[in-house]
C-alpha cells in the first residue's frame, strides 16, 4: 500500500480530524471523550494548561465561551490557533501564572467550569498543578481532566494531593480512561489515560474515596514496563543502550 492510500484509509476513519484538524497528543478515545465532556458542559470560562500545538485546545476553544491556554512557550502552536477569538495565552510556568490566574478569577464573575492538566509531566510538577487549580472557589460544578493518568510520575502526583482535605472535591477517578502500554520493542512506556476530578459549590459531607478502576492493569503494565526497569535496574542502563542498538 503507498503513502496516499494509507493516508485516504486515515482520512476515511479519523472522523474527528475531519472536525478538528490540529493534530493531538491524545488519542482517538481520549479525543472522544473530551469532545463528548465539552458538549455536556459548554463551559463558560475553561482553563487548559499544557497546550503545545493546540490539538485540545481547539476543542475546548470550540464549545466553551472564554479559554485561559497556559504554556511555557508558544513556540509549537499550531498557526490556525490565531483564528481561536475566545482564547486568552498566557505564556510561562503554570506555577507561576495559575496562582495569579486563580486569585484573579477567584475574585471576578468568571465562572470556571472546565480544566484540562496537561502541562509539565513530573509528579512534582503535576501535583503543583492540581494543588494550584484546586485553591479555585467552584461557583458551579468544575470538571477537571488530567492527562496520562497512566504514566506512572503523573500518576503519583495525581496520588500525592490530599484531597480529602479540600472539601469542595466530590470525586477522583485516575482511570476514567484507560491509557495505553506503547510496546516499541525495549523502548515500553506508558502514557495516556484521563483522570477526573469533580469540584461541587456545596462542601463533602463525607469522606471521599480515590477510585483508580483500573489499577491492577496499571500495576501489571508497570512490571513489564520500562519505568520499572529504570526505577530498580539503573545500574544496567550501559548494558540496556547497548543492547538496544
Ligand atoms: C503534552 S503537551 C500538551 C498537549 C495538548 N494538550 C494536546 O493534547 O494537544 C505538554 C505541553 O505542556 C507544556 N508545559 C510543560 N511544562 C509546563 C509548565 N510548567 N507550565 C506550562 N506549560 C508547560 C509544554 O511546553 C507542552 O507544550
Amino acid at each position: 500500500m503507498n503513502s496516499n492510500s494509507i493516508a485516504a484509509q486515515s482520512n476515511i476513519t479519523n472522523h474527528i480530524s475531519a472536525h478538528y484538524p490540529i493534530s493531538w497528543s491524545m488519542c482517538r478515545a481520549e479525543q472522544a471523550t473530551l469532545i463528548q465532556i465539552l458538549k455536556n458542559i459548554k463551559p463558560k470560562v475553561a482553563i487548559e494548561i499544557g497546550t503545545y500545538n493546540g490539538g485540545s485546545l481547539q476543542v475546548i476553544s470550540d464549545y466553551s465561551e472564554k479559554v485561559y491556554a497556559v504554556d511555557l512557550t508558544p513556540s509549537y502552536r499550531d498557526k490556525r490557533c490565531d483564528n481561536l477569538s475566545n482564547v486568552d495565552y498566557l505564556i510561562g510556568d503554570s506555577n507561576r501564572i495559575i496562582p495569579e490566574l486563580v486569585k484573579k478569577i477567584n475574585n471576578s464573575d468568571d465562572i470556571v467550569e472546565f480544566i484540562l492538566i496537561d502541562g509539565d509531566h513530573s509528579s512534582e510538577g503535576v501535583l503543583e498543578d492540581i494543588i494550584n487549580v484546586l485553591k479555585l472557589k467552584p461557583k458551579q460544578p468544575i470538571t477537571i481532566i488530567l492527562h496520562d493518568s497512566f504514566n506512572p510520575a503523573c500518576r503519583k502526583g495525581m496520588r500525592l494531593y490530599d484531597y480529602n482535605a479540600n472539601p469542595f472535591v466530590n470525586y477522583v477517578e485516575l482511570d476514567y480512561v484507560t491509557g495505553a502500554f506503547n510496546h516499541d520493542g525495549l523502548y515500553r512506556e506508558m502514557w495516556g489515560g484521563f483522570a477526573c476530578i469533580a469540584l461541587t459549590p456545596e462542601k463533602r459531607l463525607t469522606a471521599l474515596e480515590i477510585s483508580a478502576y483500573q489499577d491492577k492493569l496499571f500495576k501489571t503494565t508497570y512490571y513489564r514496563s520500562i519505568h520499572f526497569f529504570r526505577k530498580f535496574f539503573w545500574f544496567l542502563k550501559p548494558f540496556y543502550k547497548v543492547f538496544k542498538k
